[in-house]
């Protein structure tokens, strides 16, 4: 199984996607992730992050086509969170993996408002160490440093506001086409991103044992 999770920044993506690799043996992919890391070493990549731009899209997908190929070349049971977010994108996500004679199951829109994930964005925090989410208003750590490896928790750098507004206005203008191509493959299913984390979790585990069964 297959499942690719998008949604606005901030929308839950990560943390949702997290909780459904563990229950399900899912491998996790965050395209964030991937390139919070190479930025590390670059500083090109981290400009364009640090100020809410994407990295251009071929040169995205040949990162992420690269490093899955390395690290799940099964090319299944993967869940993918950030990538694809552009209909070029999806359409090499696709090929790939049909090339390893698998499919893509099942895409989750998670819809939450722009309120509410400005809201979510402007307190949260990340392990500088291992990337564990957490949010000062919704998803506390029990201490003042991560639960998971005892890392330092930090603010993500494009967690600004003036890069989510960068980050919101380019994802406004891309997600109305990846969508649409979803929903023509009969993949997509819109979920109220806009609840409890738990809640959610609810309905996602619901919807991923049903496609188990079929
Ligand atoms: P990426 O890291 O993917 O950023 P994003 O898409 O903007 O999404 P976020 O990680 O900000 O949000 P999320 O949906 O994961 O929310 P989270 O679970 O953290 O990408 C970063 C950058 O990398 C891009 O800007 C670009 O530069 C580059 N890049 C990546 N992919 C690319 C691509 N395909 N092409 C080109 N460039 C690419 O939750 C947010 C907060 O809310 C947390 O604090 C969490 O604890 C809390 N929370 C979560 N759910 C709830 C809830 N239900 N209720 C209350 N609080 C909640
Ligand atoms: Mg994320």
């Amino acid at each position: 199984m297959n499942i690719i999770i998008l949604g606005p920044p901030g929308s839950g993506k990560g943390t949702q996607a997290e909780k459904l690799a563990k229950k399900f043996s899912l491998f996790y992919f965050s395209s964030g992730t991937l390139t919070r890391e190479l930025s590390k070493n670059d500083p090109r990549i981290r400009a364009i992050m640090e100020k809410g731009g994407l990295i251009p899209s071929k040169e995205m997908s040949e990162y992420v086509l690269s490093y899955l190929g390395k690290n799940s070349p099964q090319a299944d049971n993967i869940i993918f969170d950030g990538y694809p977010r552009l209909v070029d994108q999806y359409d090499l996500l696709k090929k790939w993996v049909e090339g390893k004679g698998k499919k893509i199951d099942l895409a989750i829109f998670l819809e939450v408002s722009e309120a509410q994930v400005i809201k979510r964005i402007s307190s949260r925090r990340m392990c500088a160490q291992c990337g564990e989410i957490y949010n000062l208003a919704t998803n506390l750590p029990s201490g003042e440093v991560c639960d998971k490896c005892g890392g330092k928790l930090i603010r993500r750098k494009d967690d600004s506001p003036e890069s989510v507004k960068e980050r919101l206005f380019l994802y406004k203008s891309s997600i109305e086409k990846v969508i649409k191509k979803l929903d023509e493959d009969d993949l997509l299913q819109r979920v109220d991103g806009d609840r409890e984390i738990n809640e959610i979790q609810k309905d996602l585990v619901k919807l991923l044992e049903s496609y188990e069964r079929n």
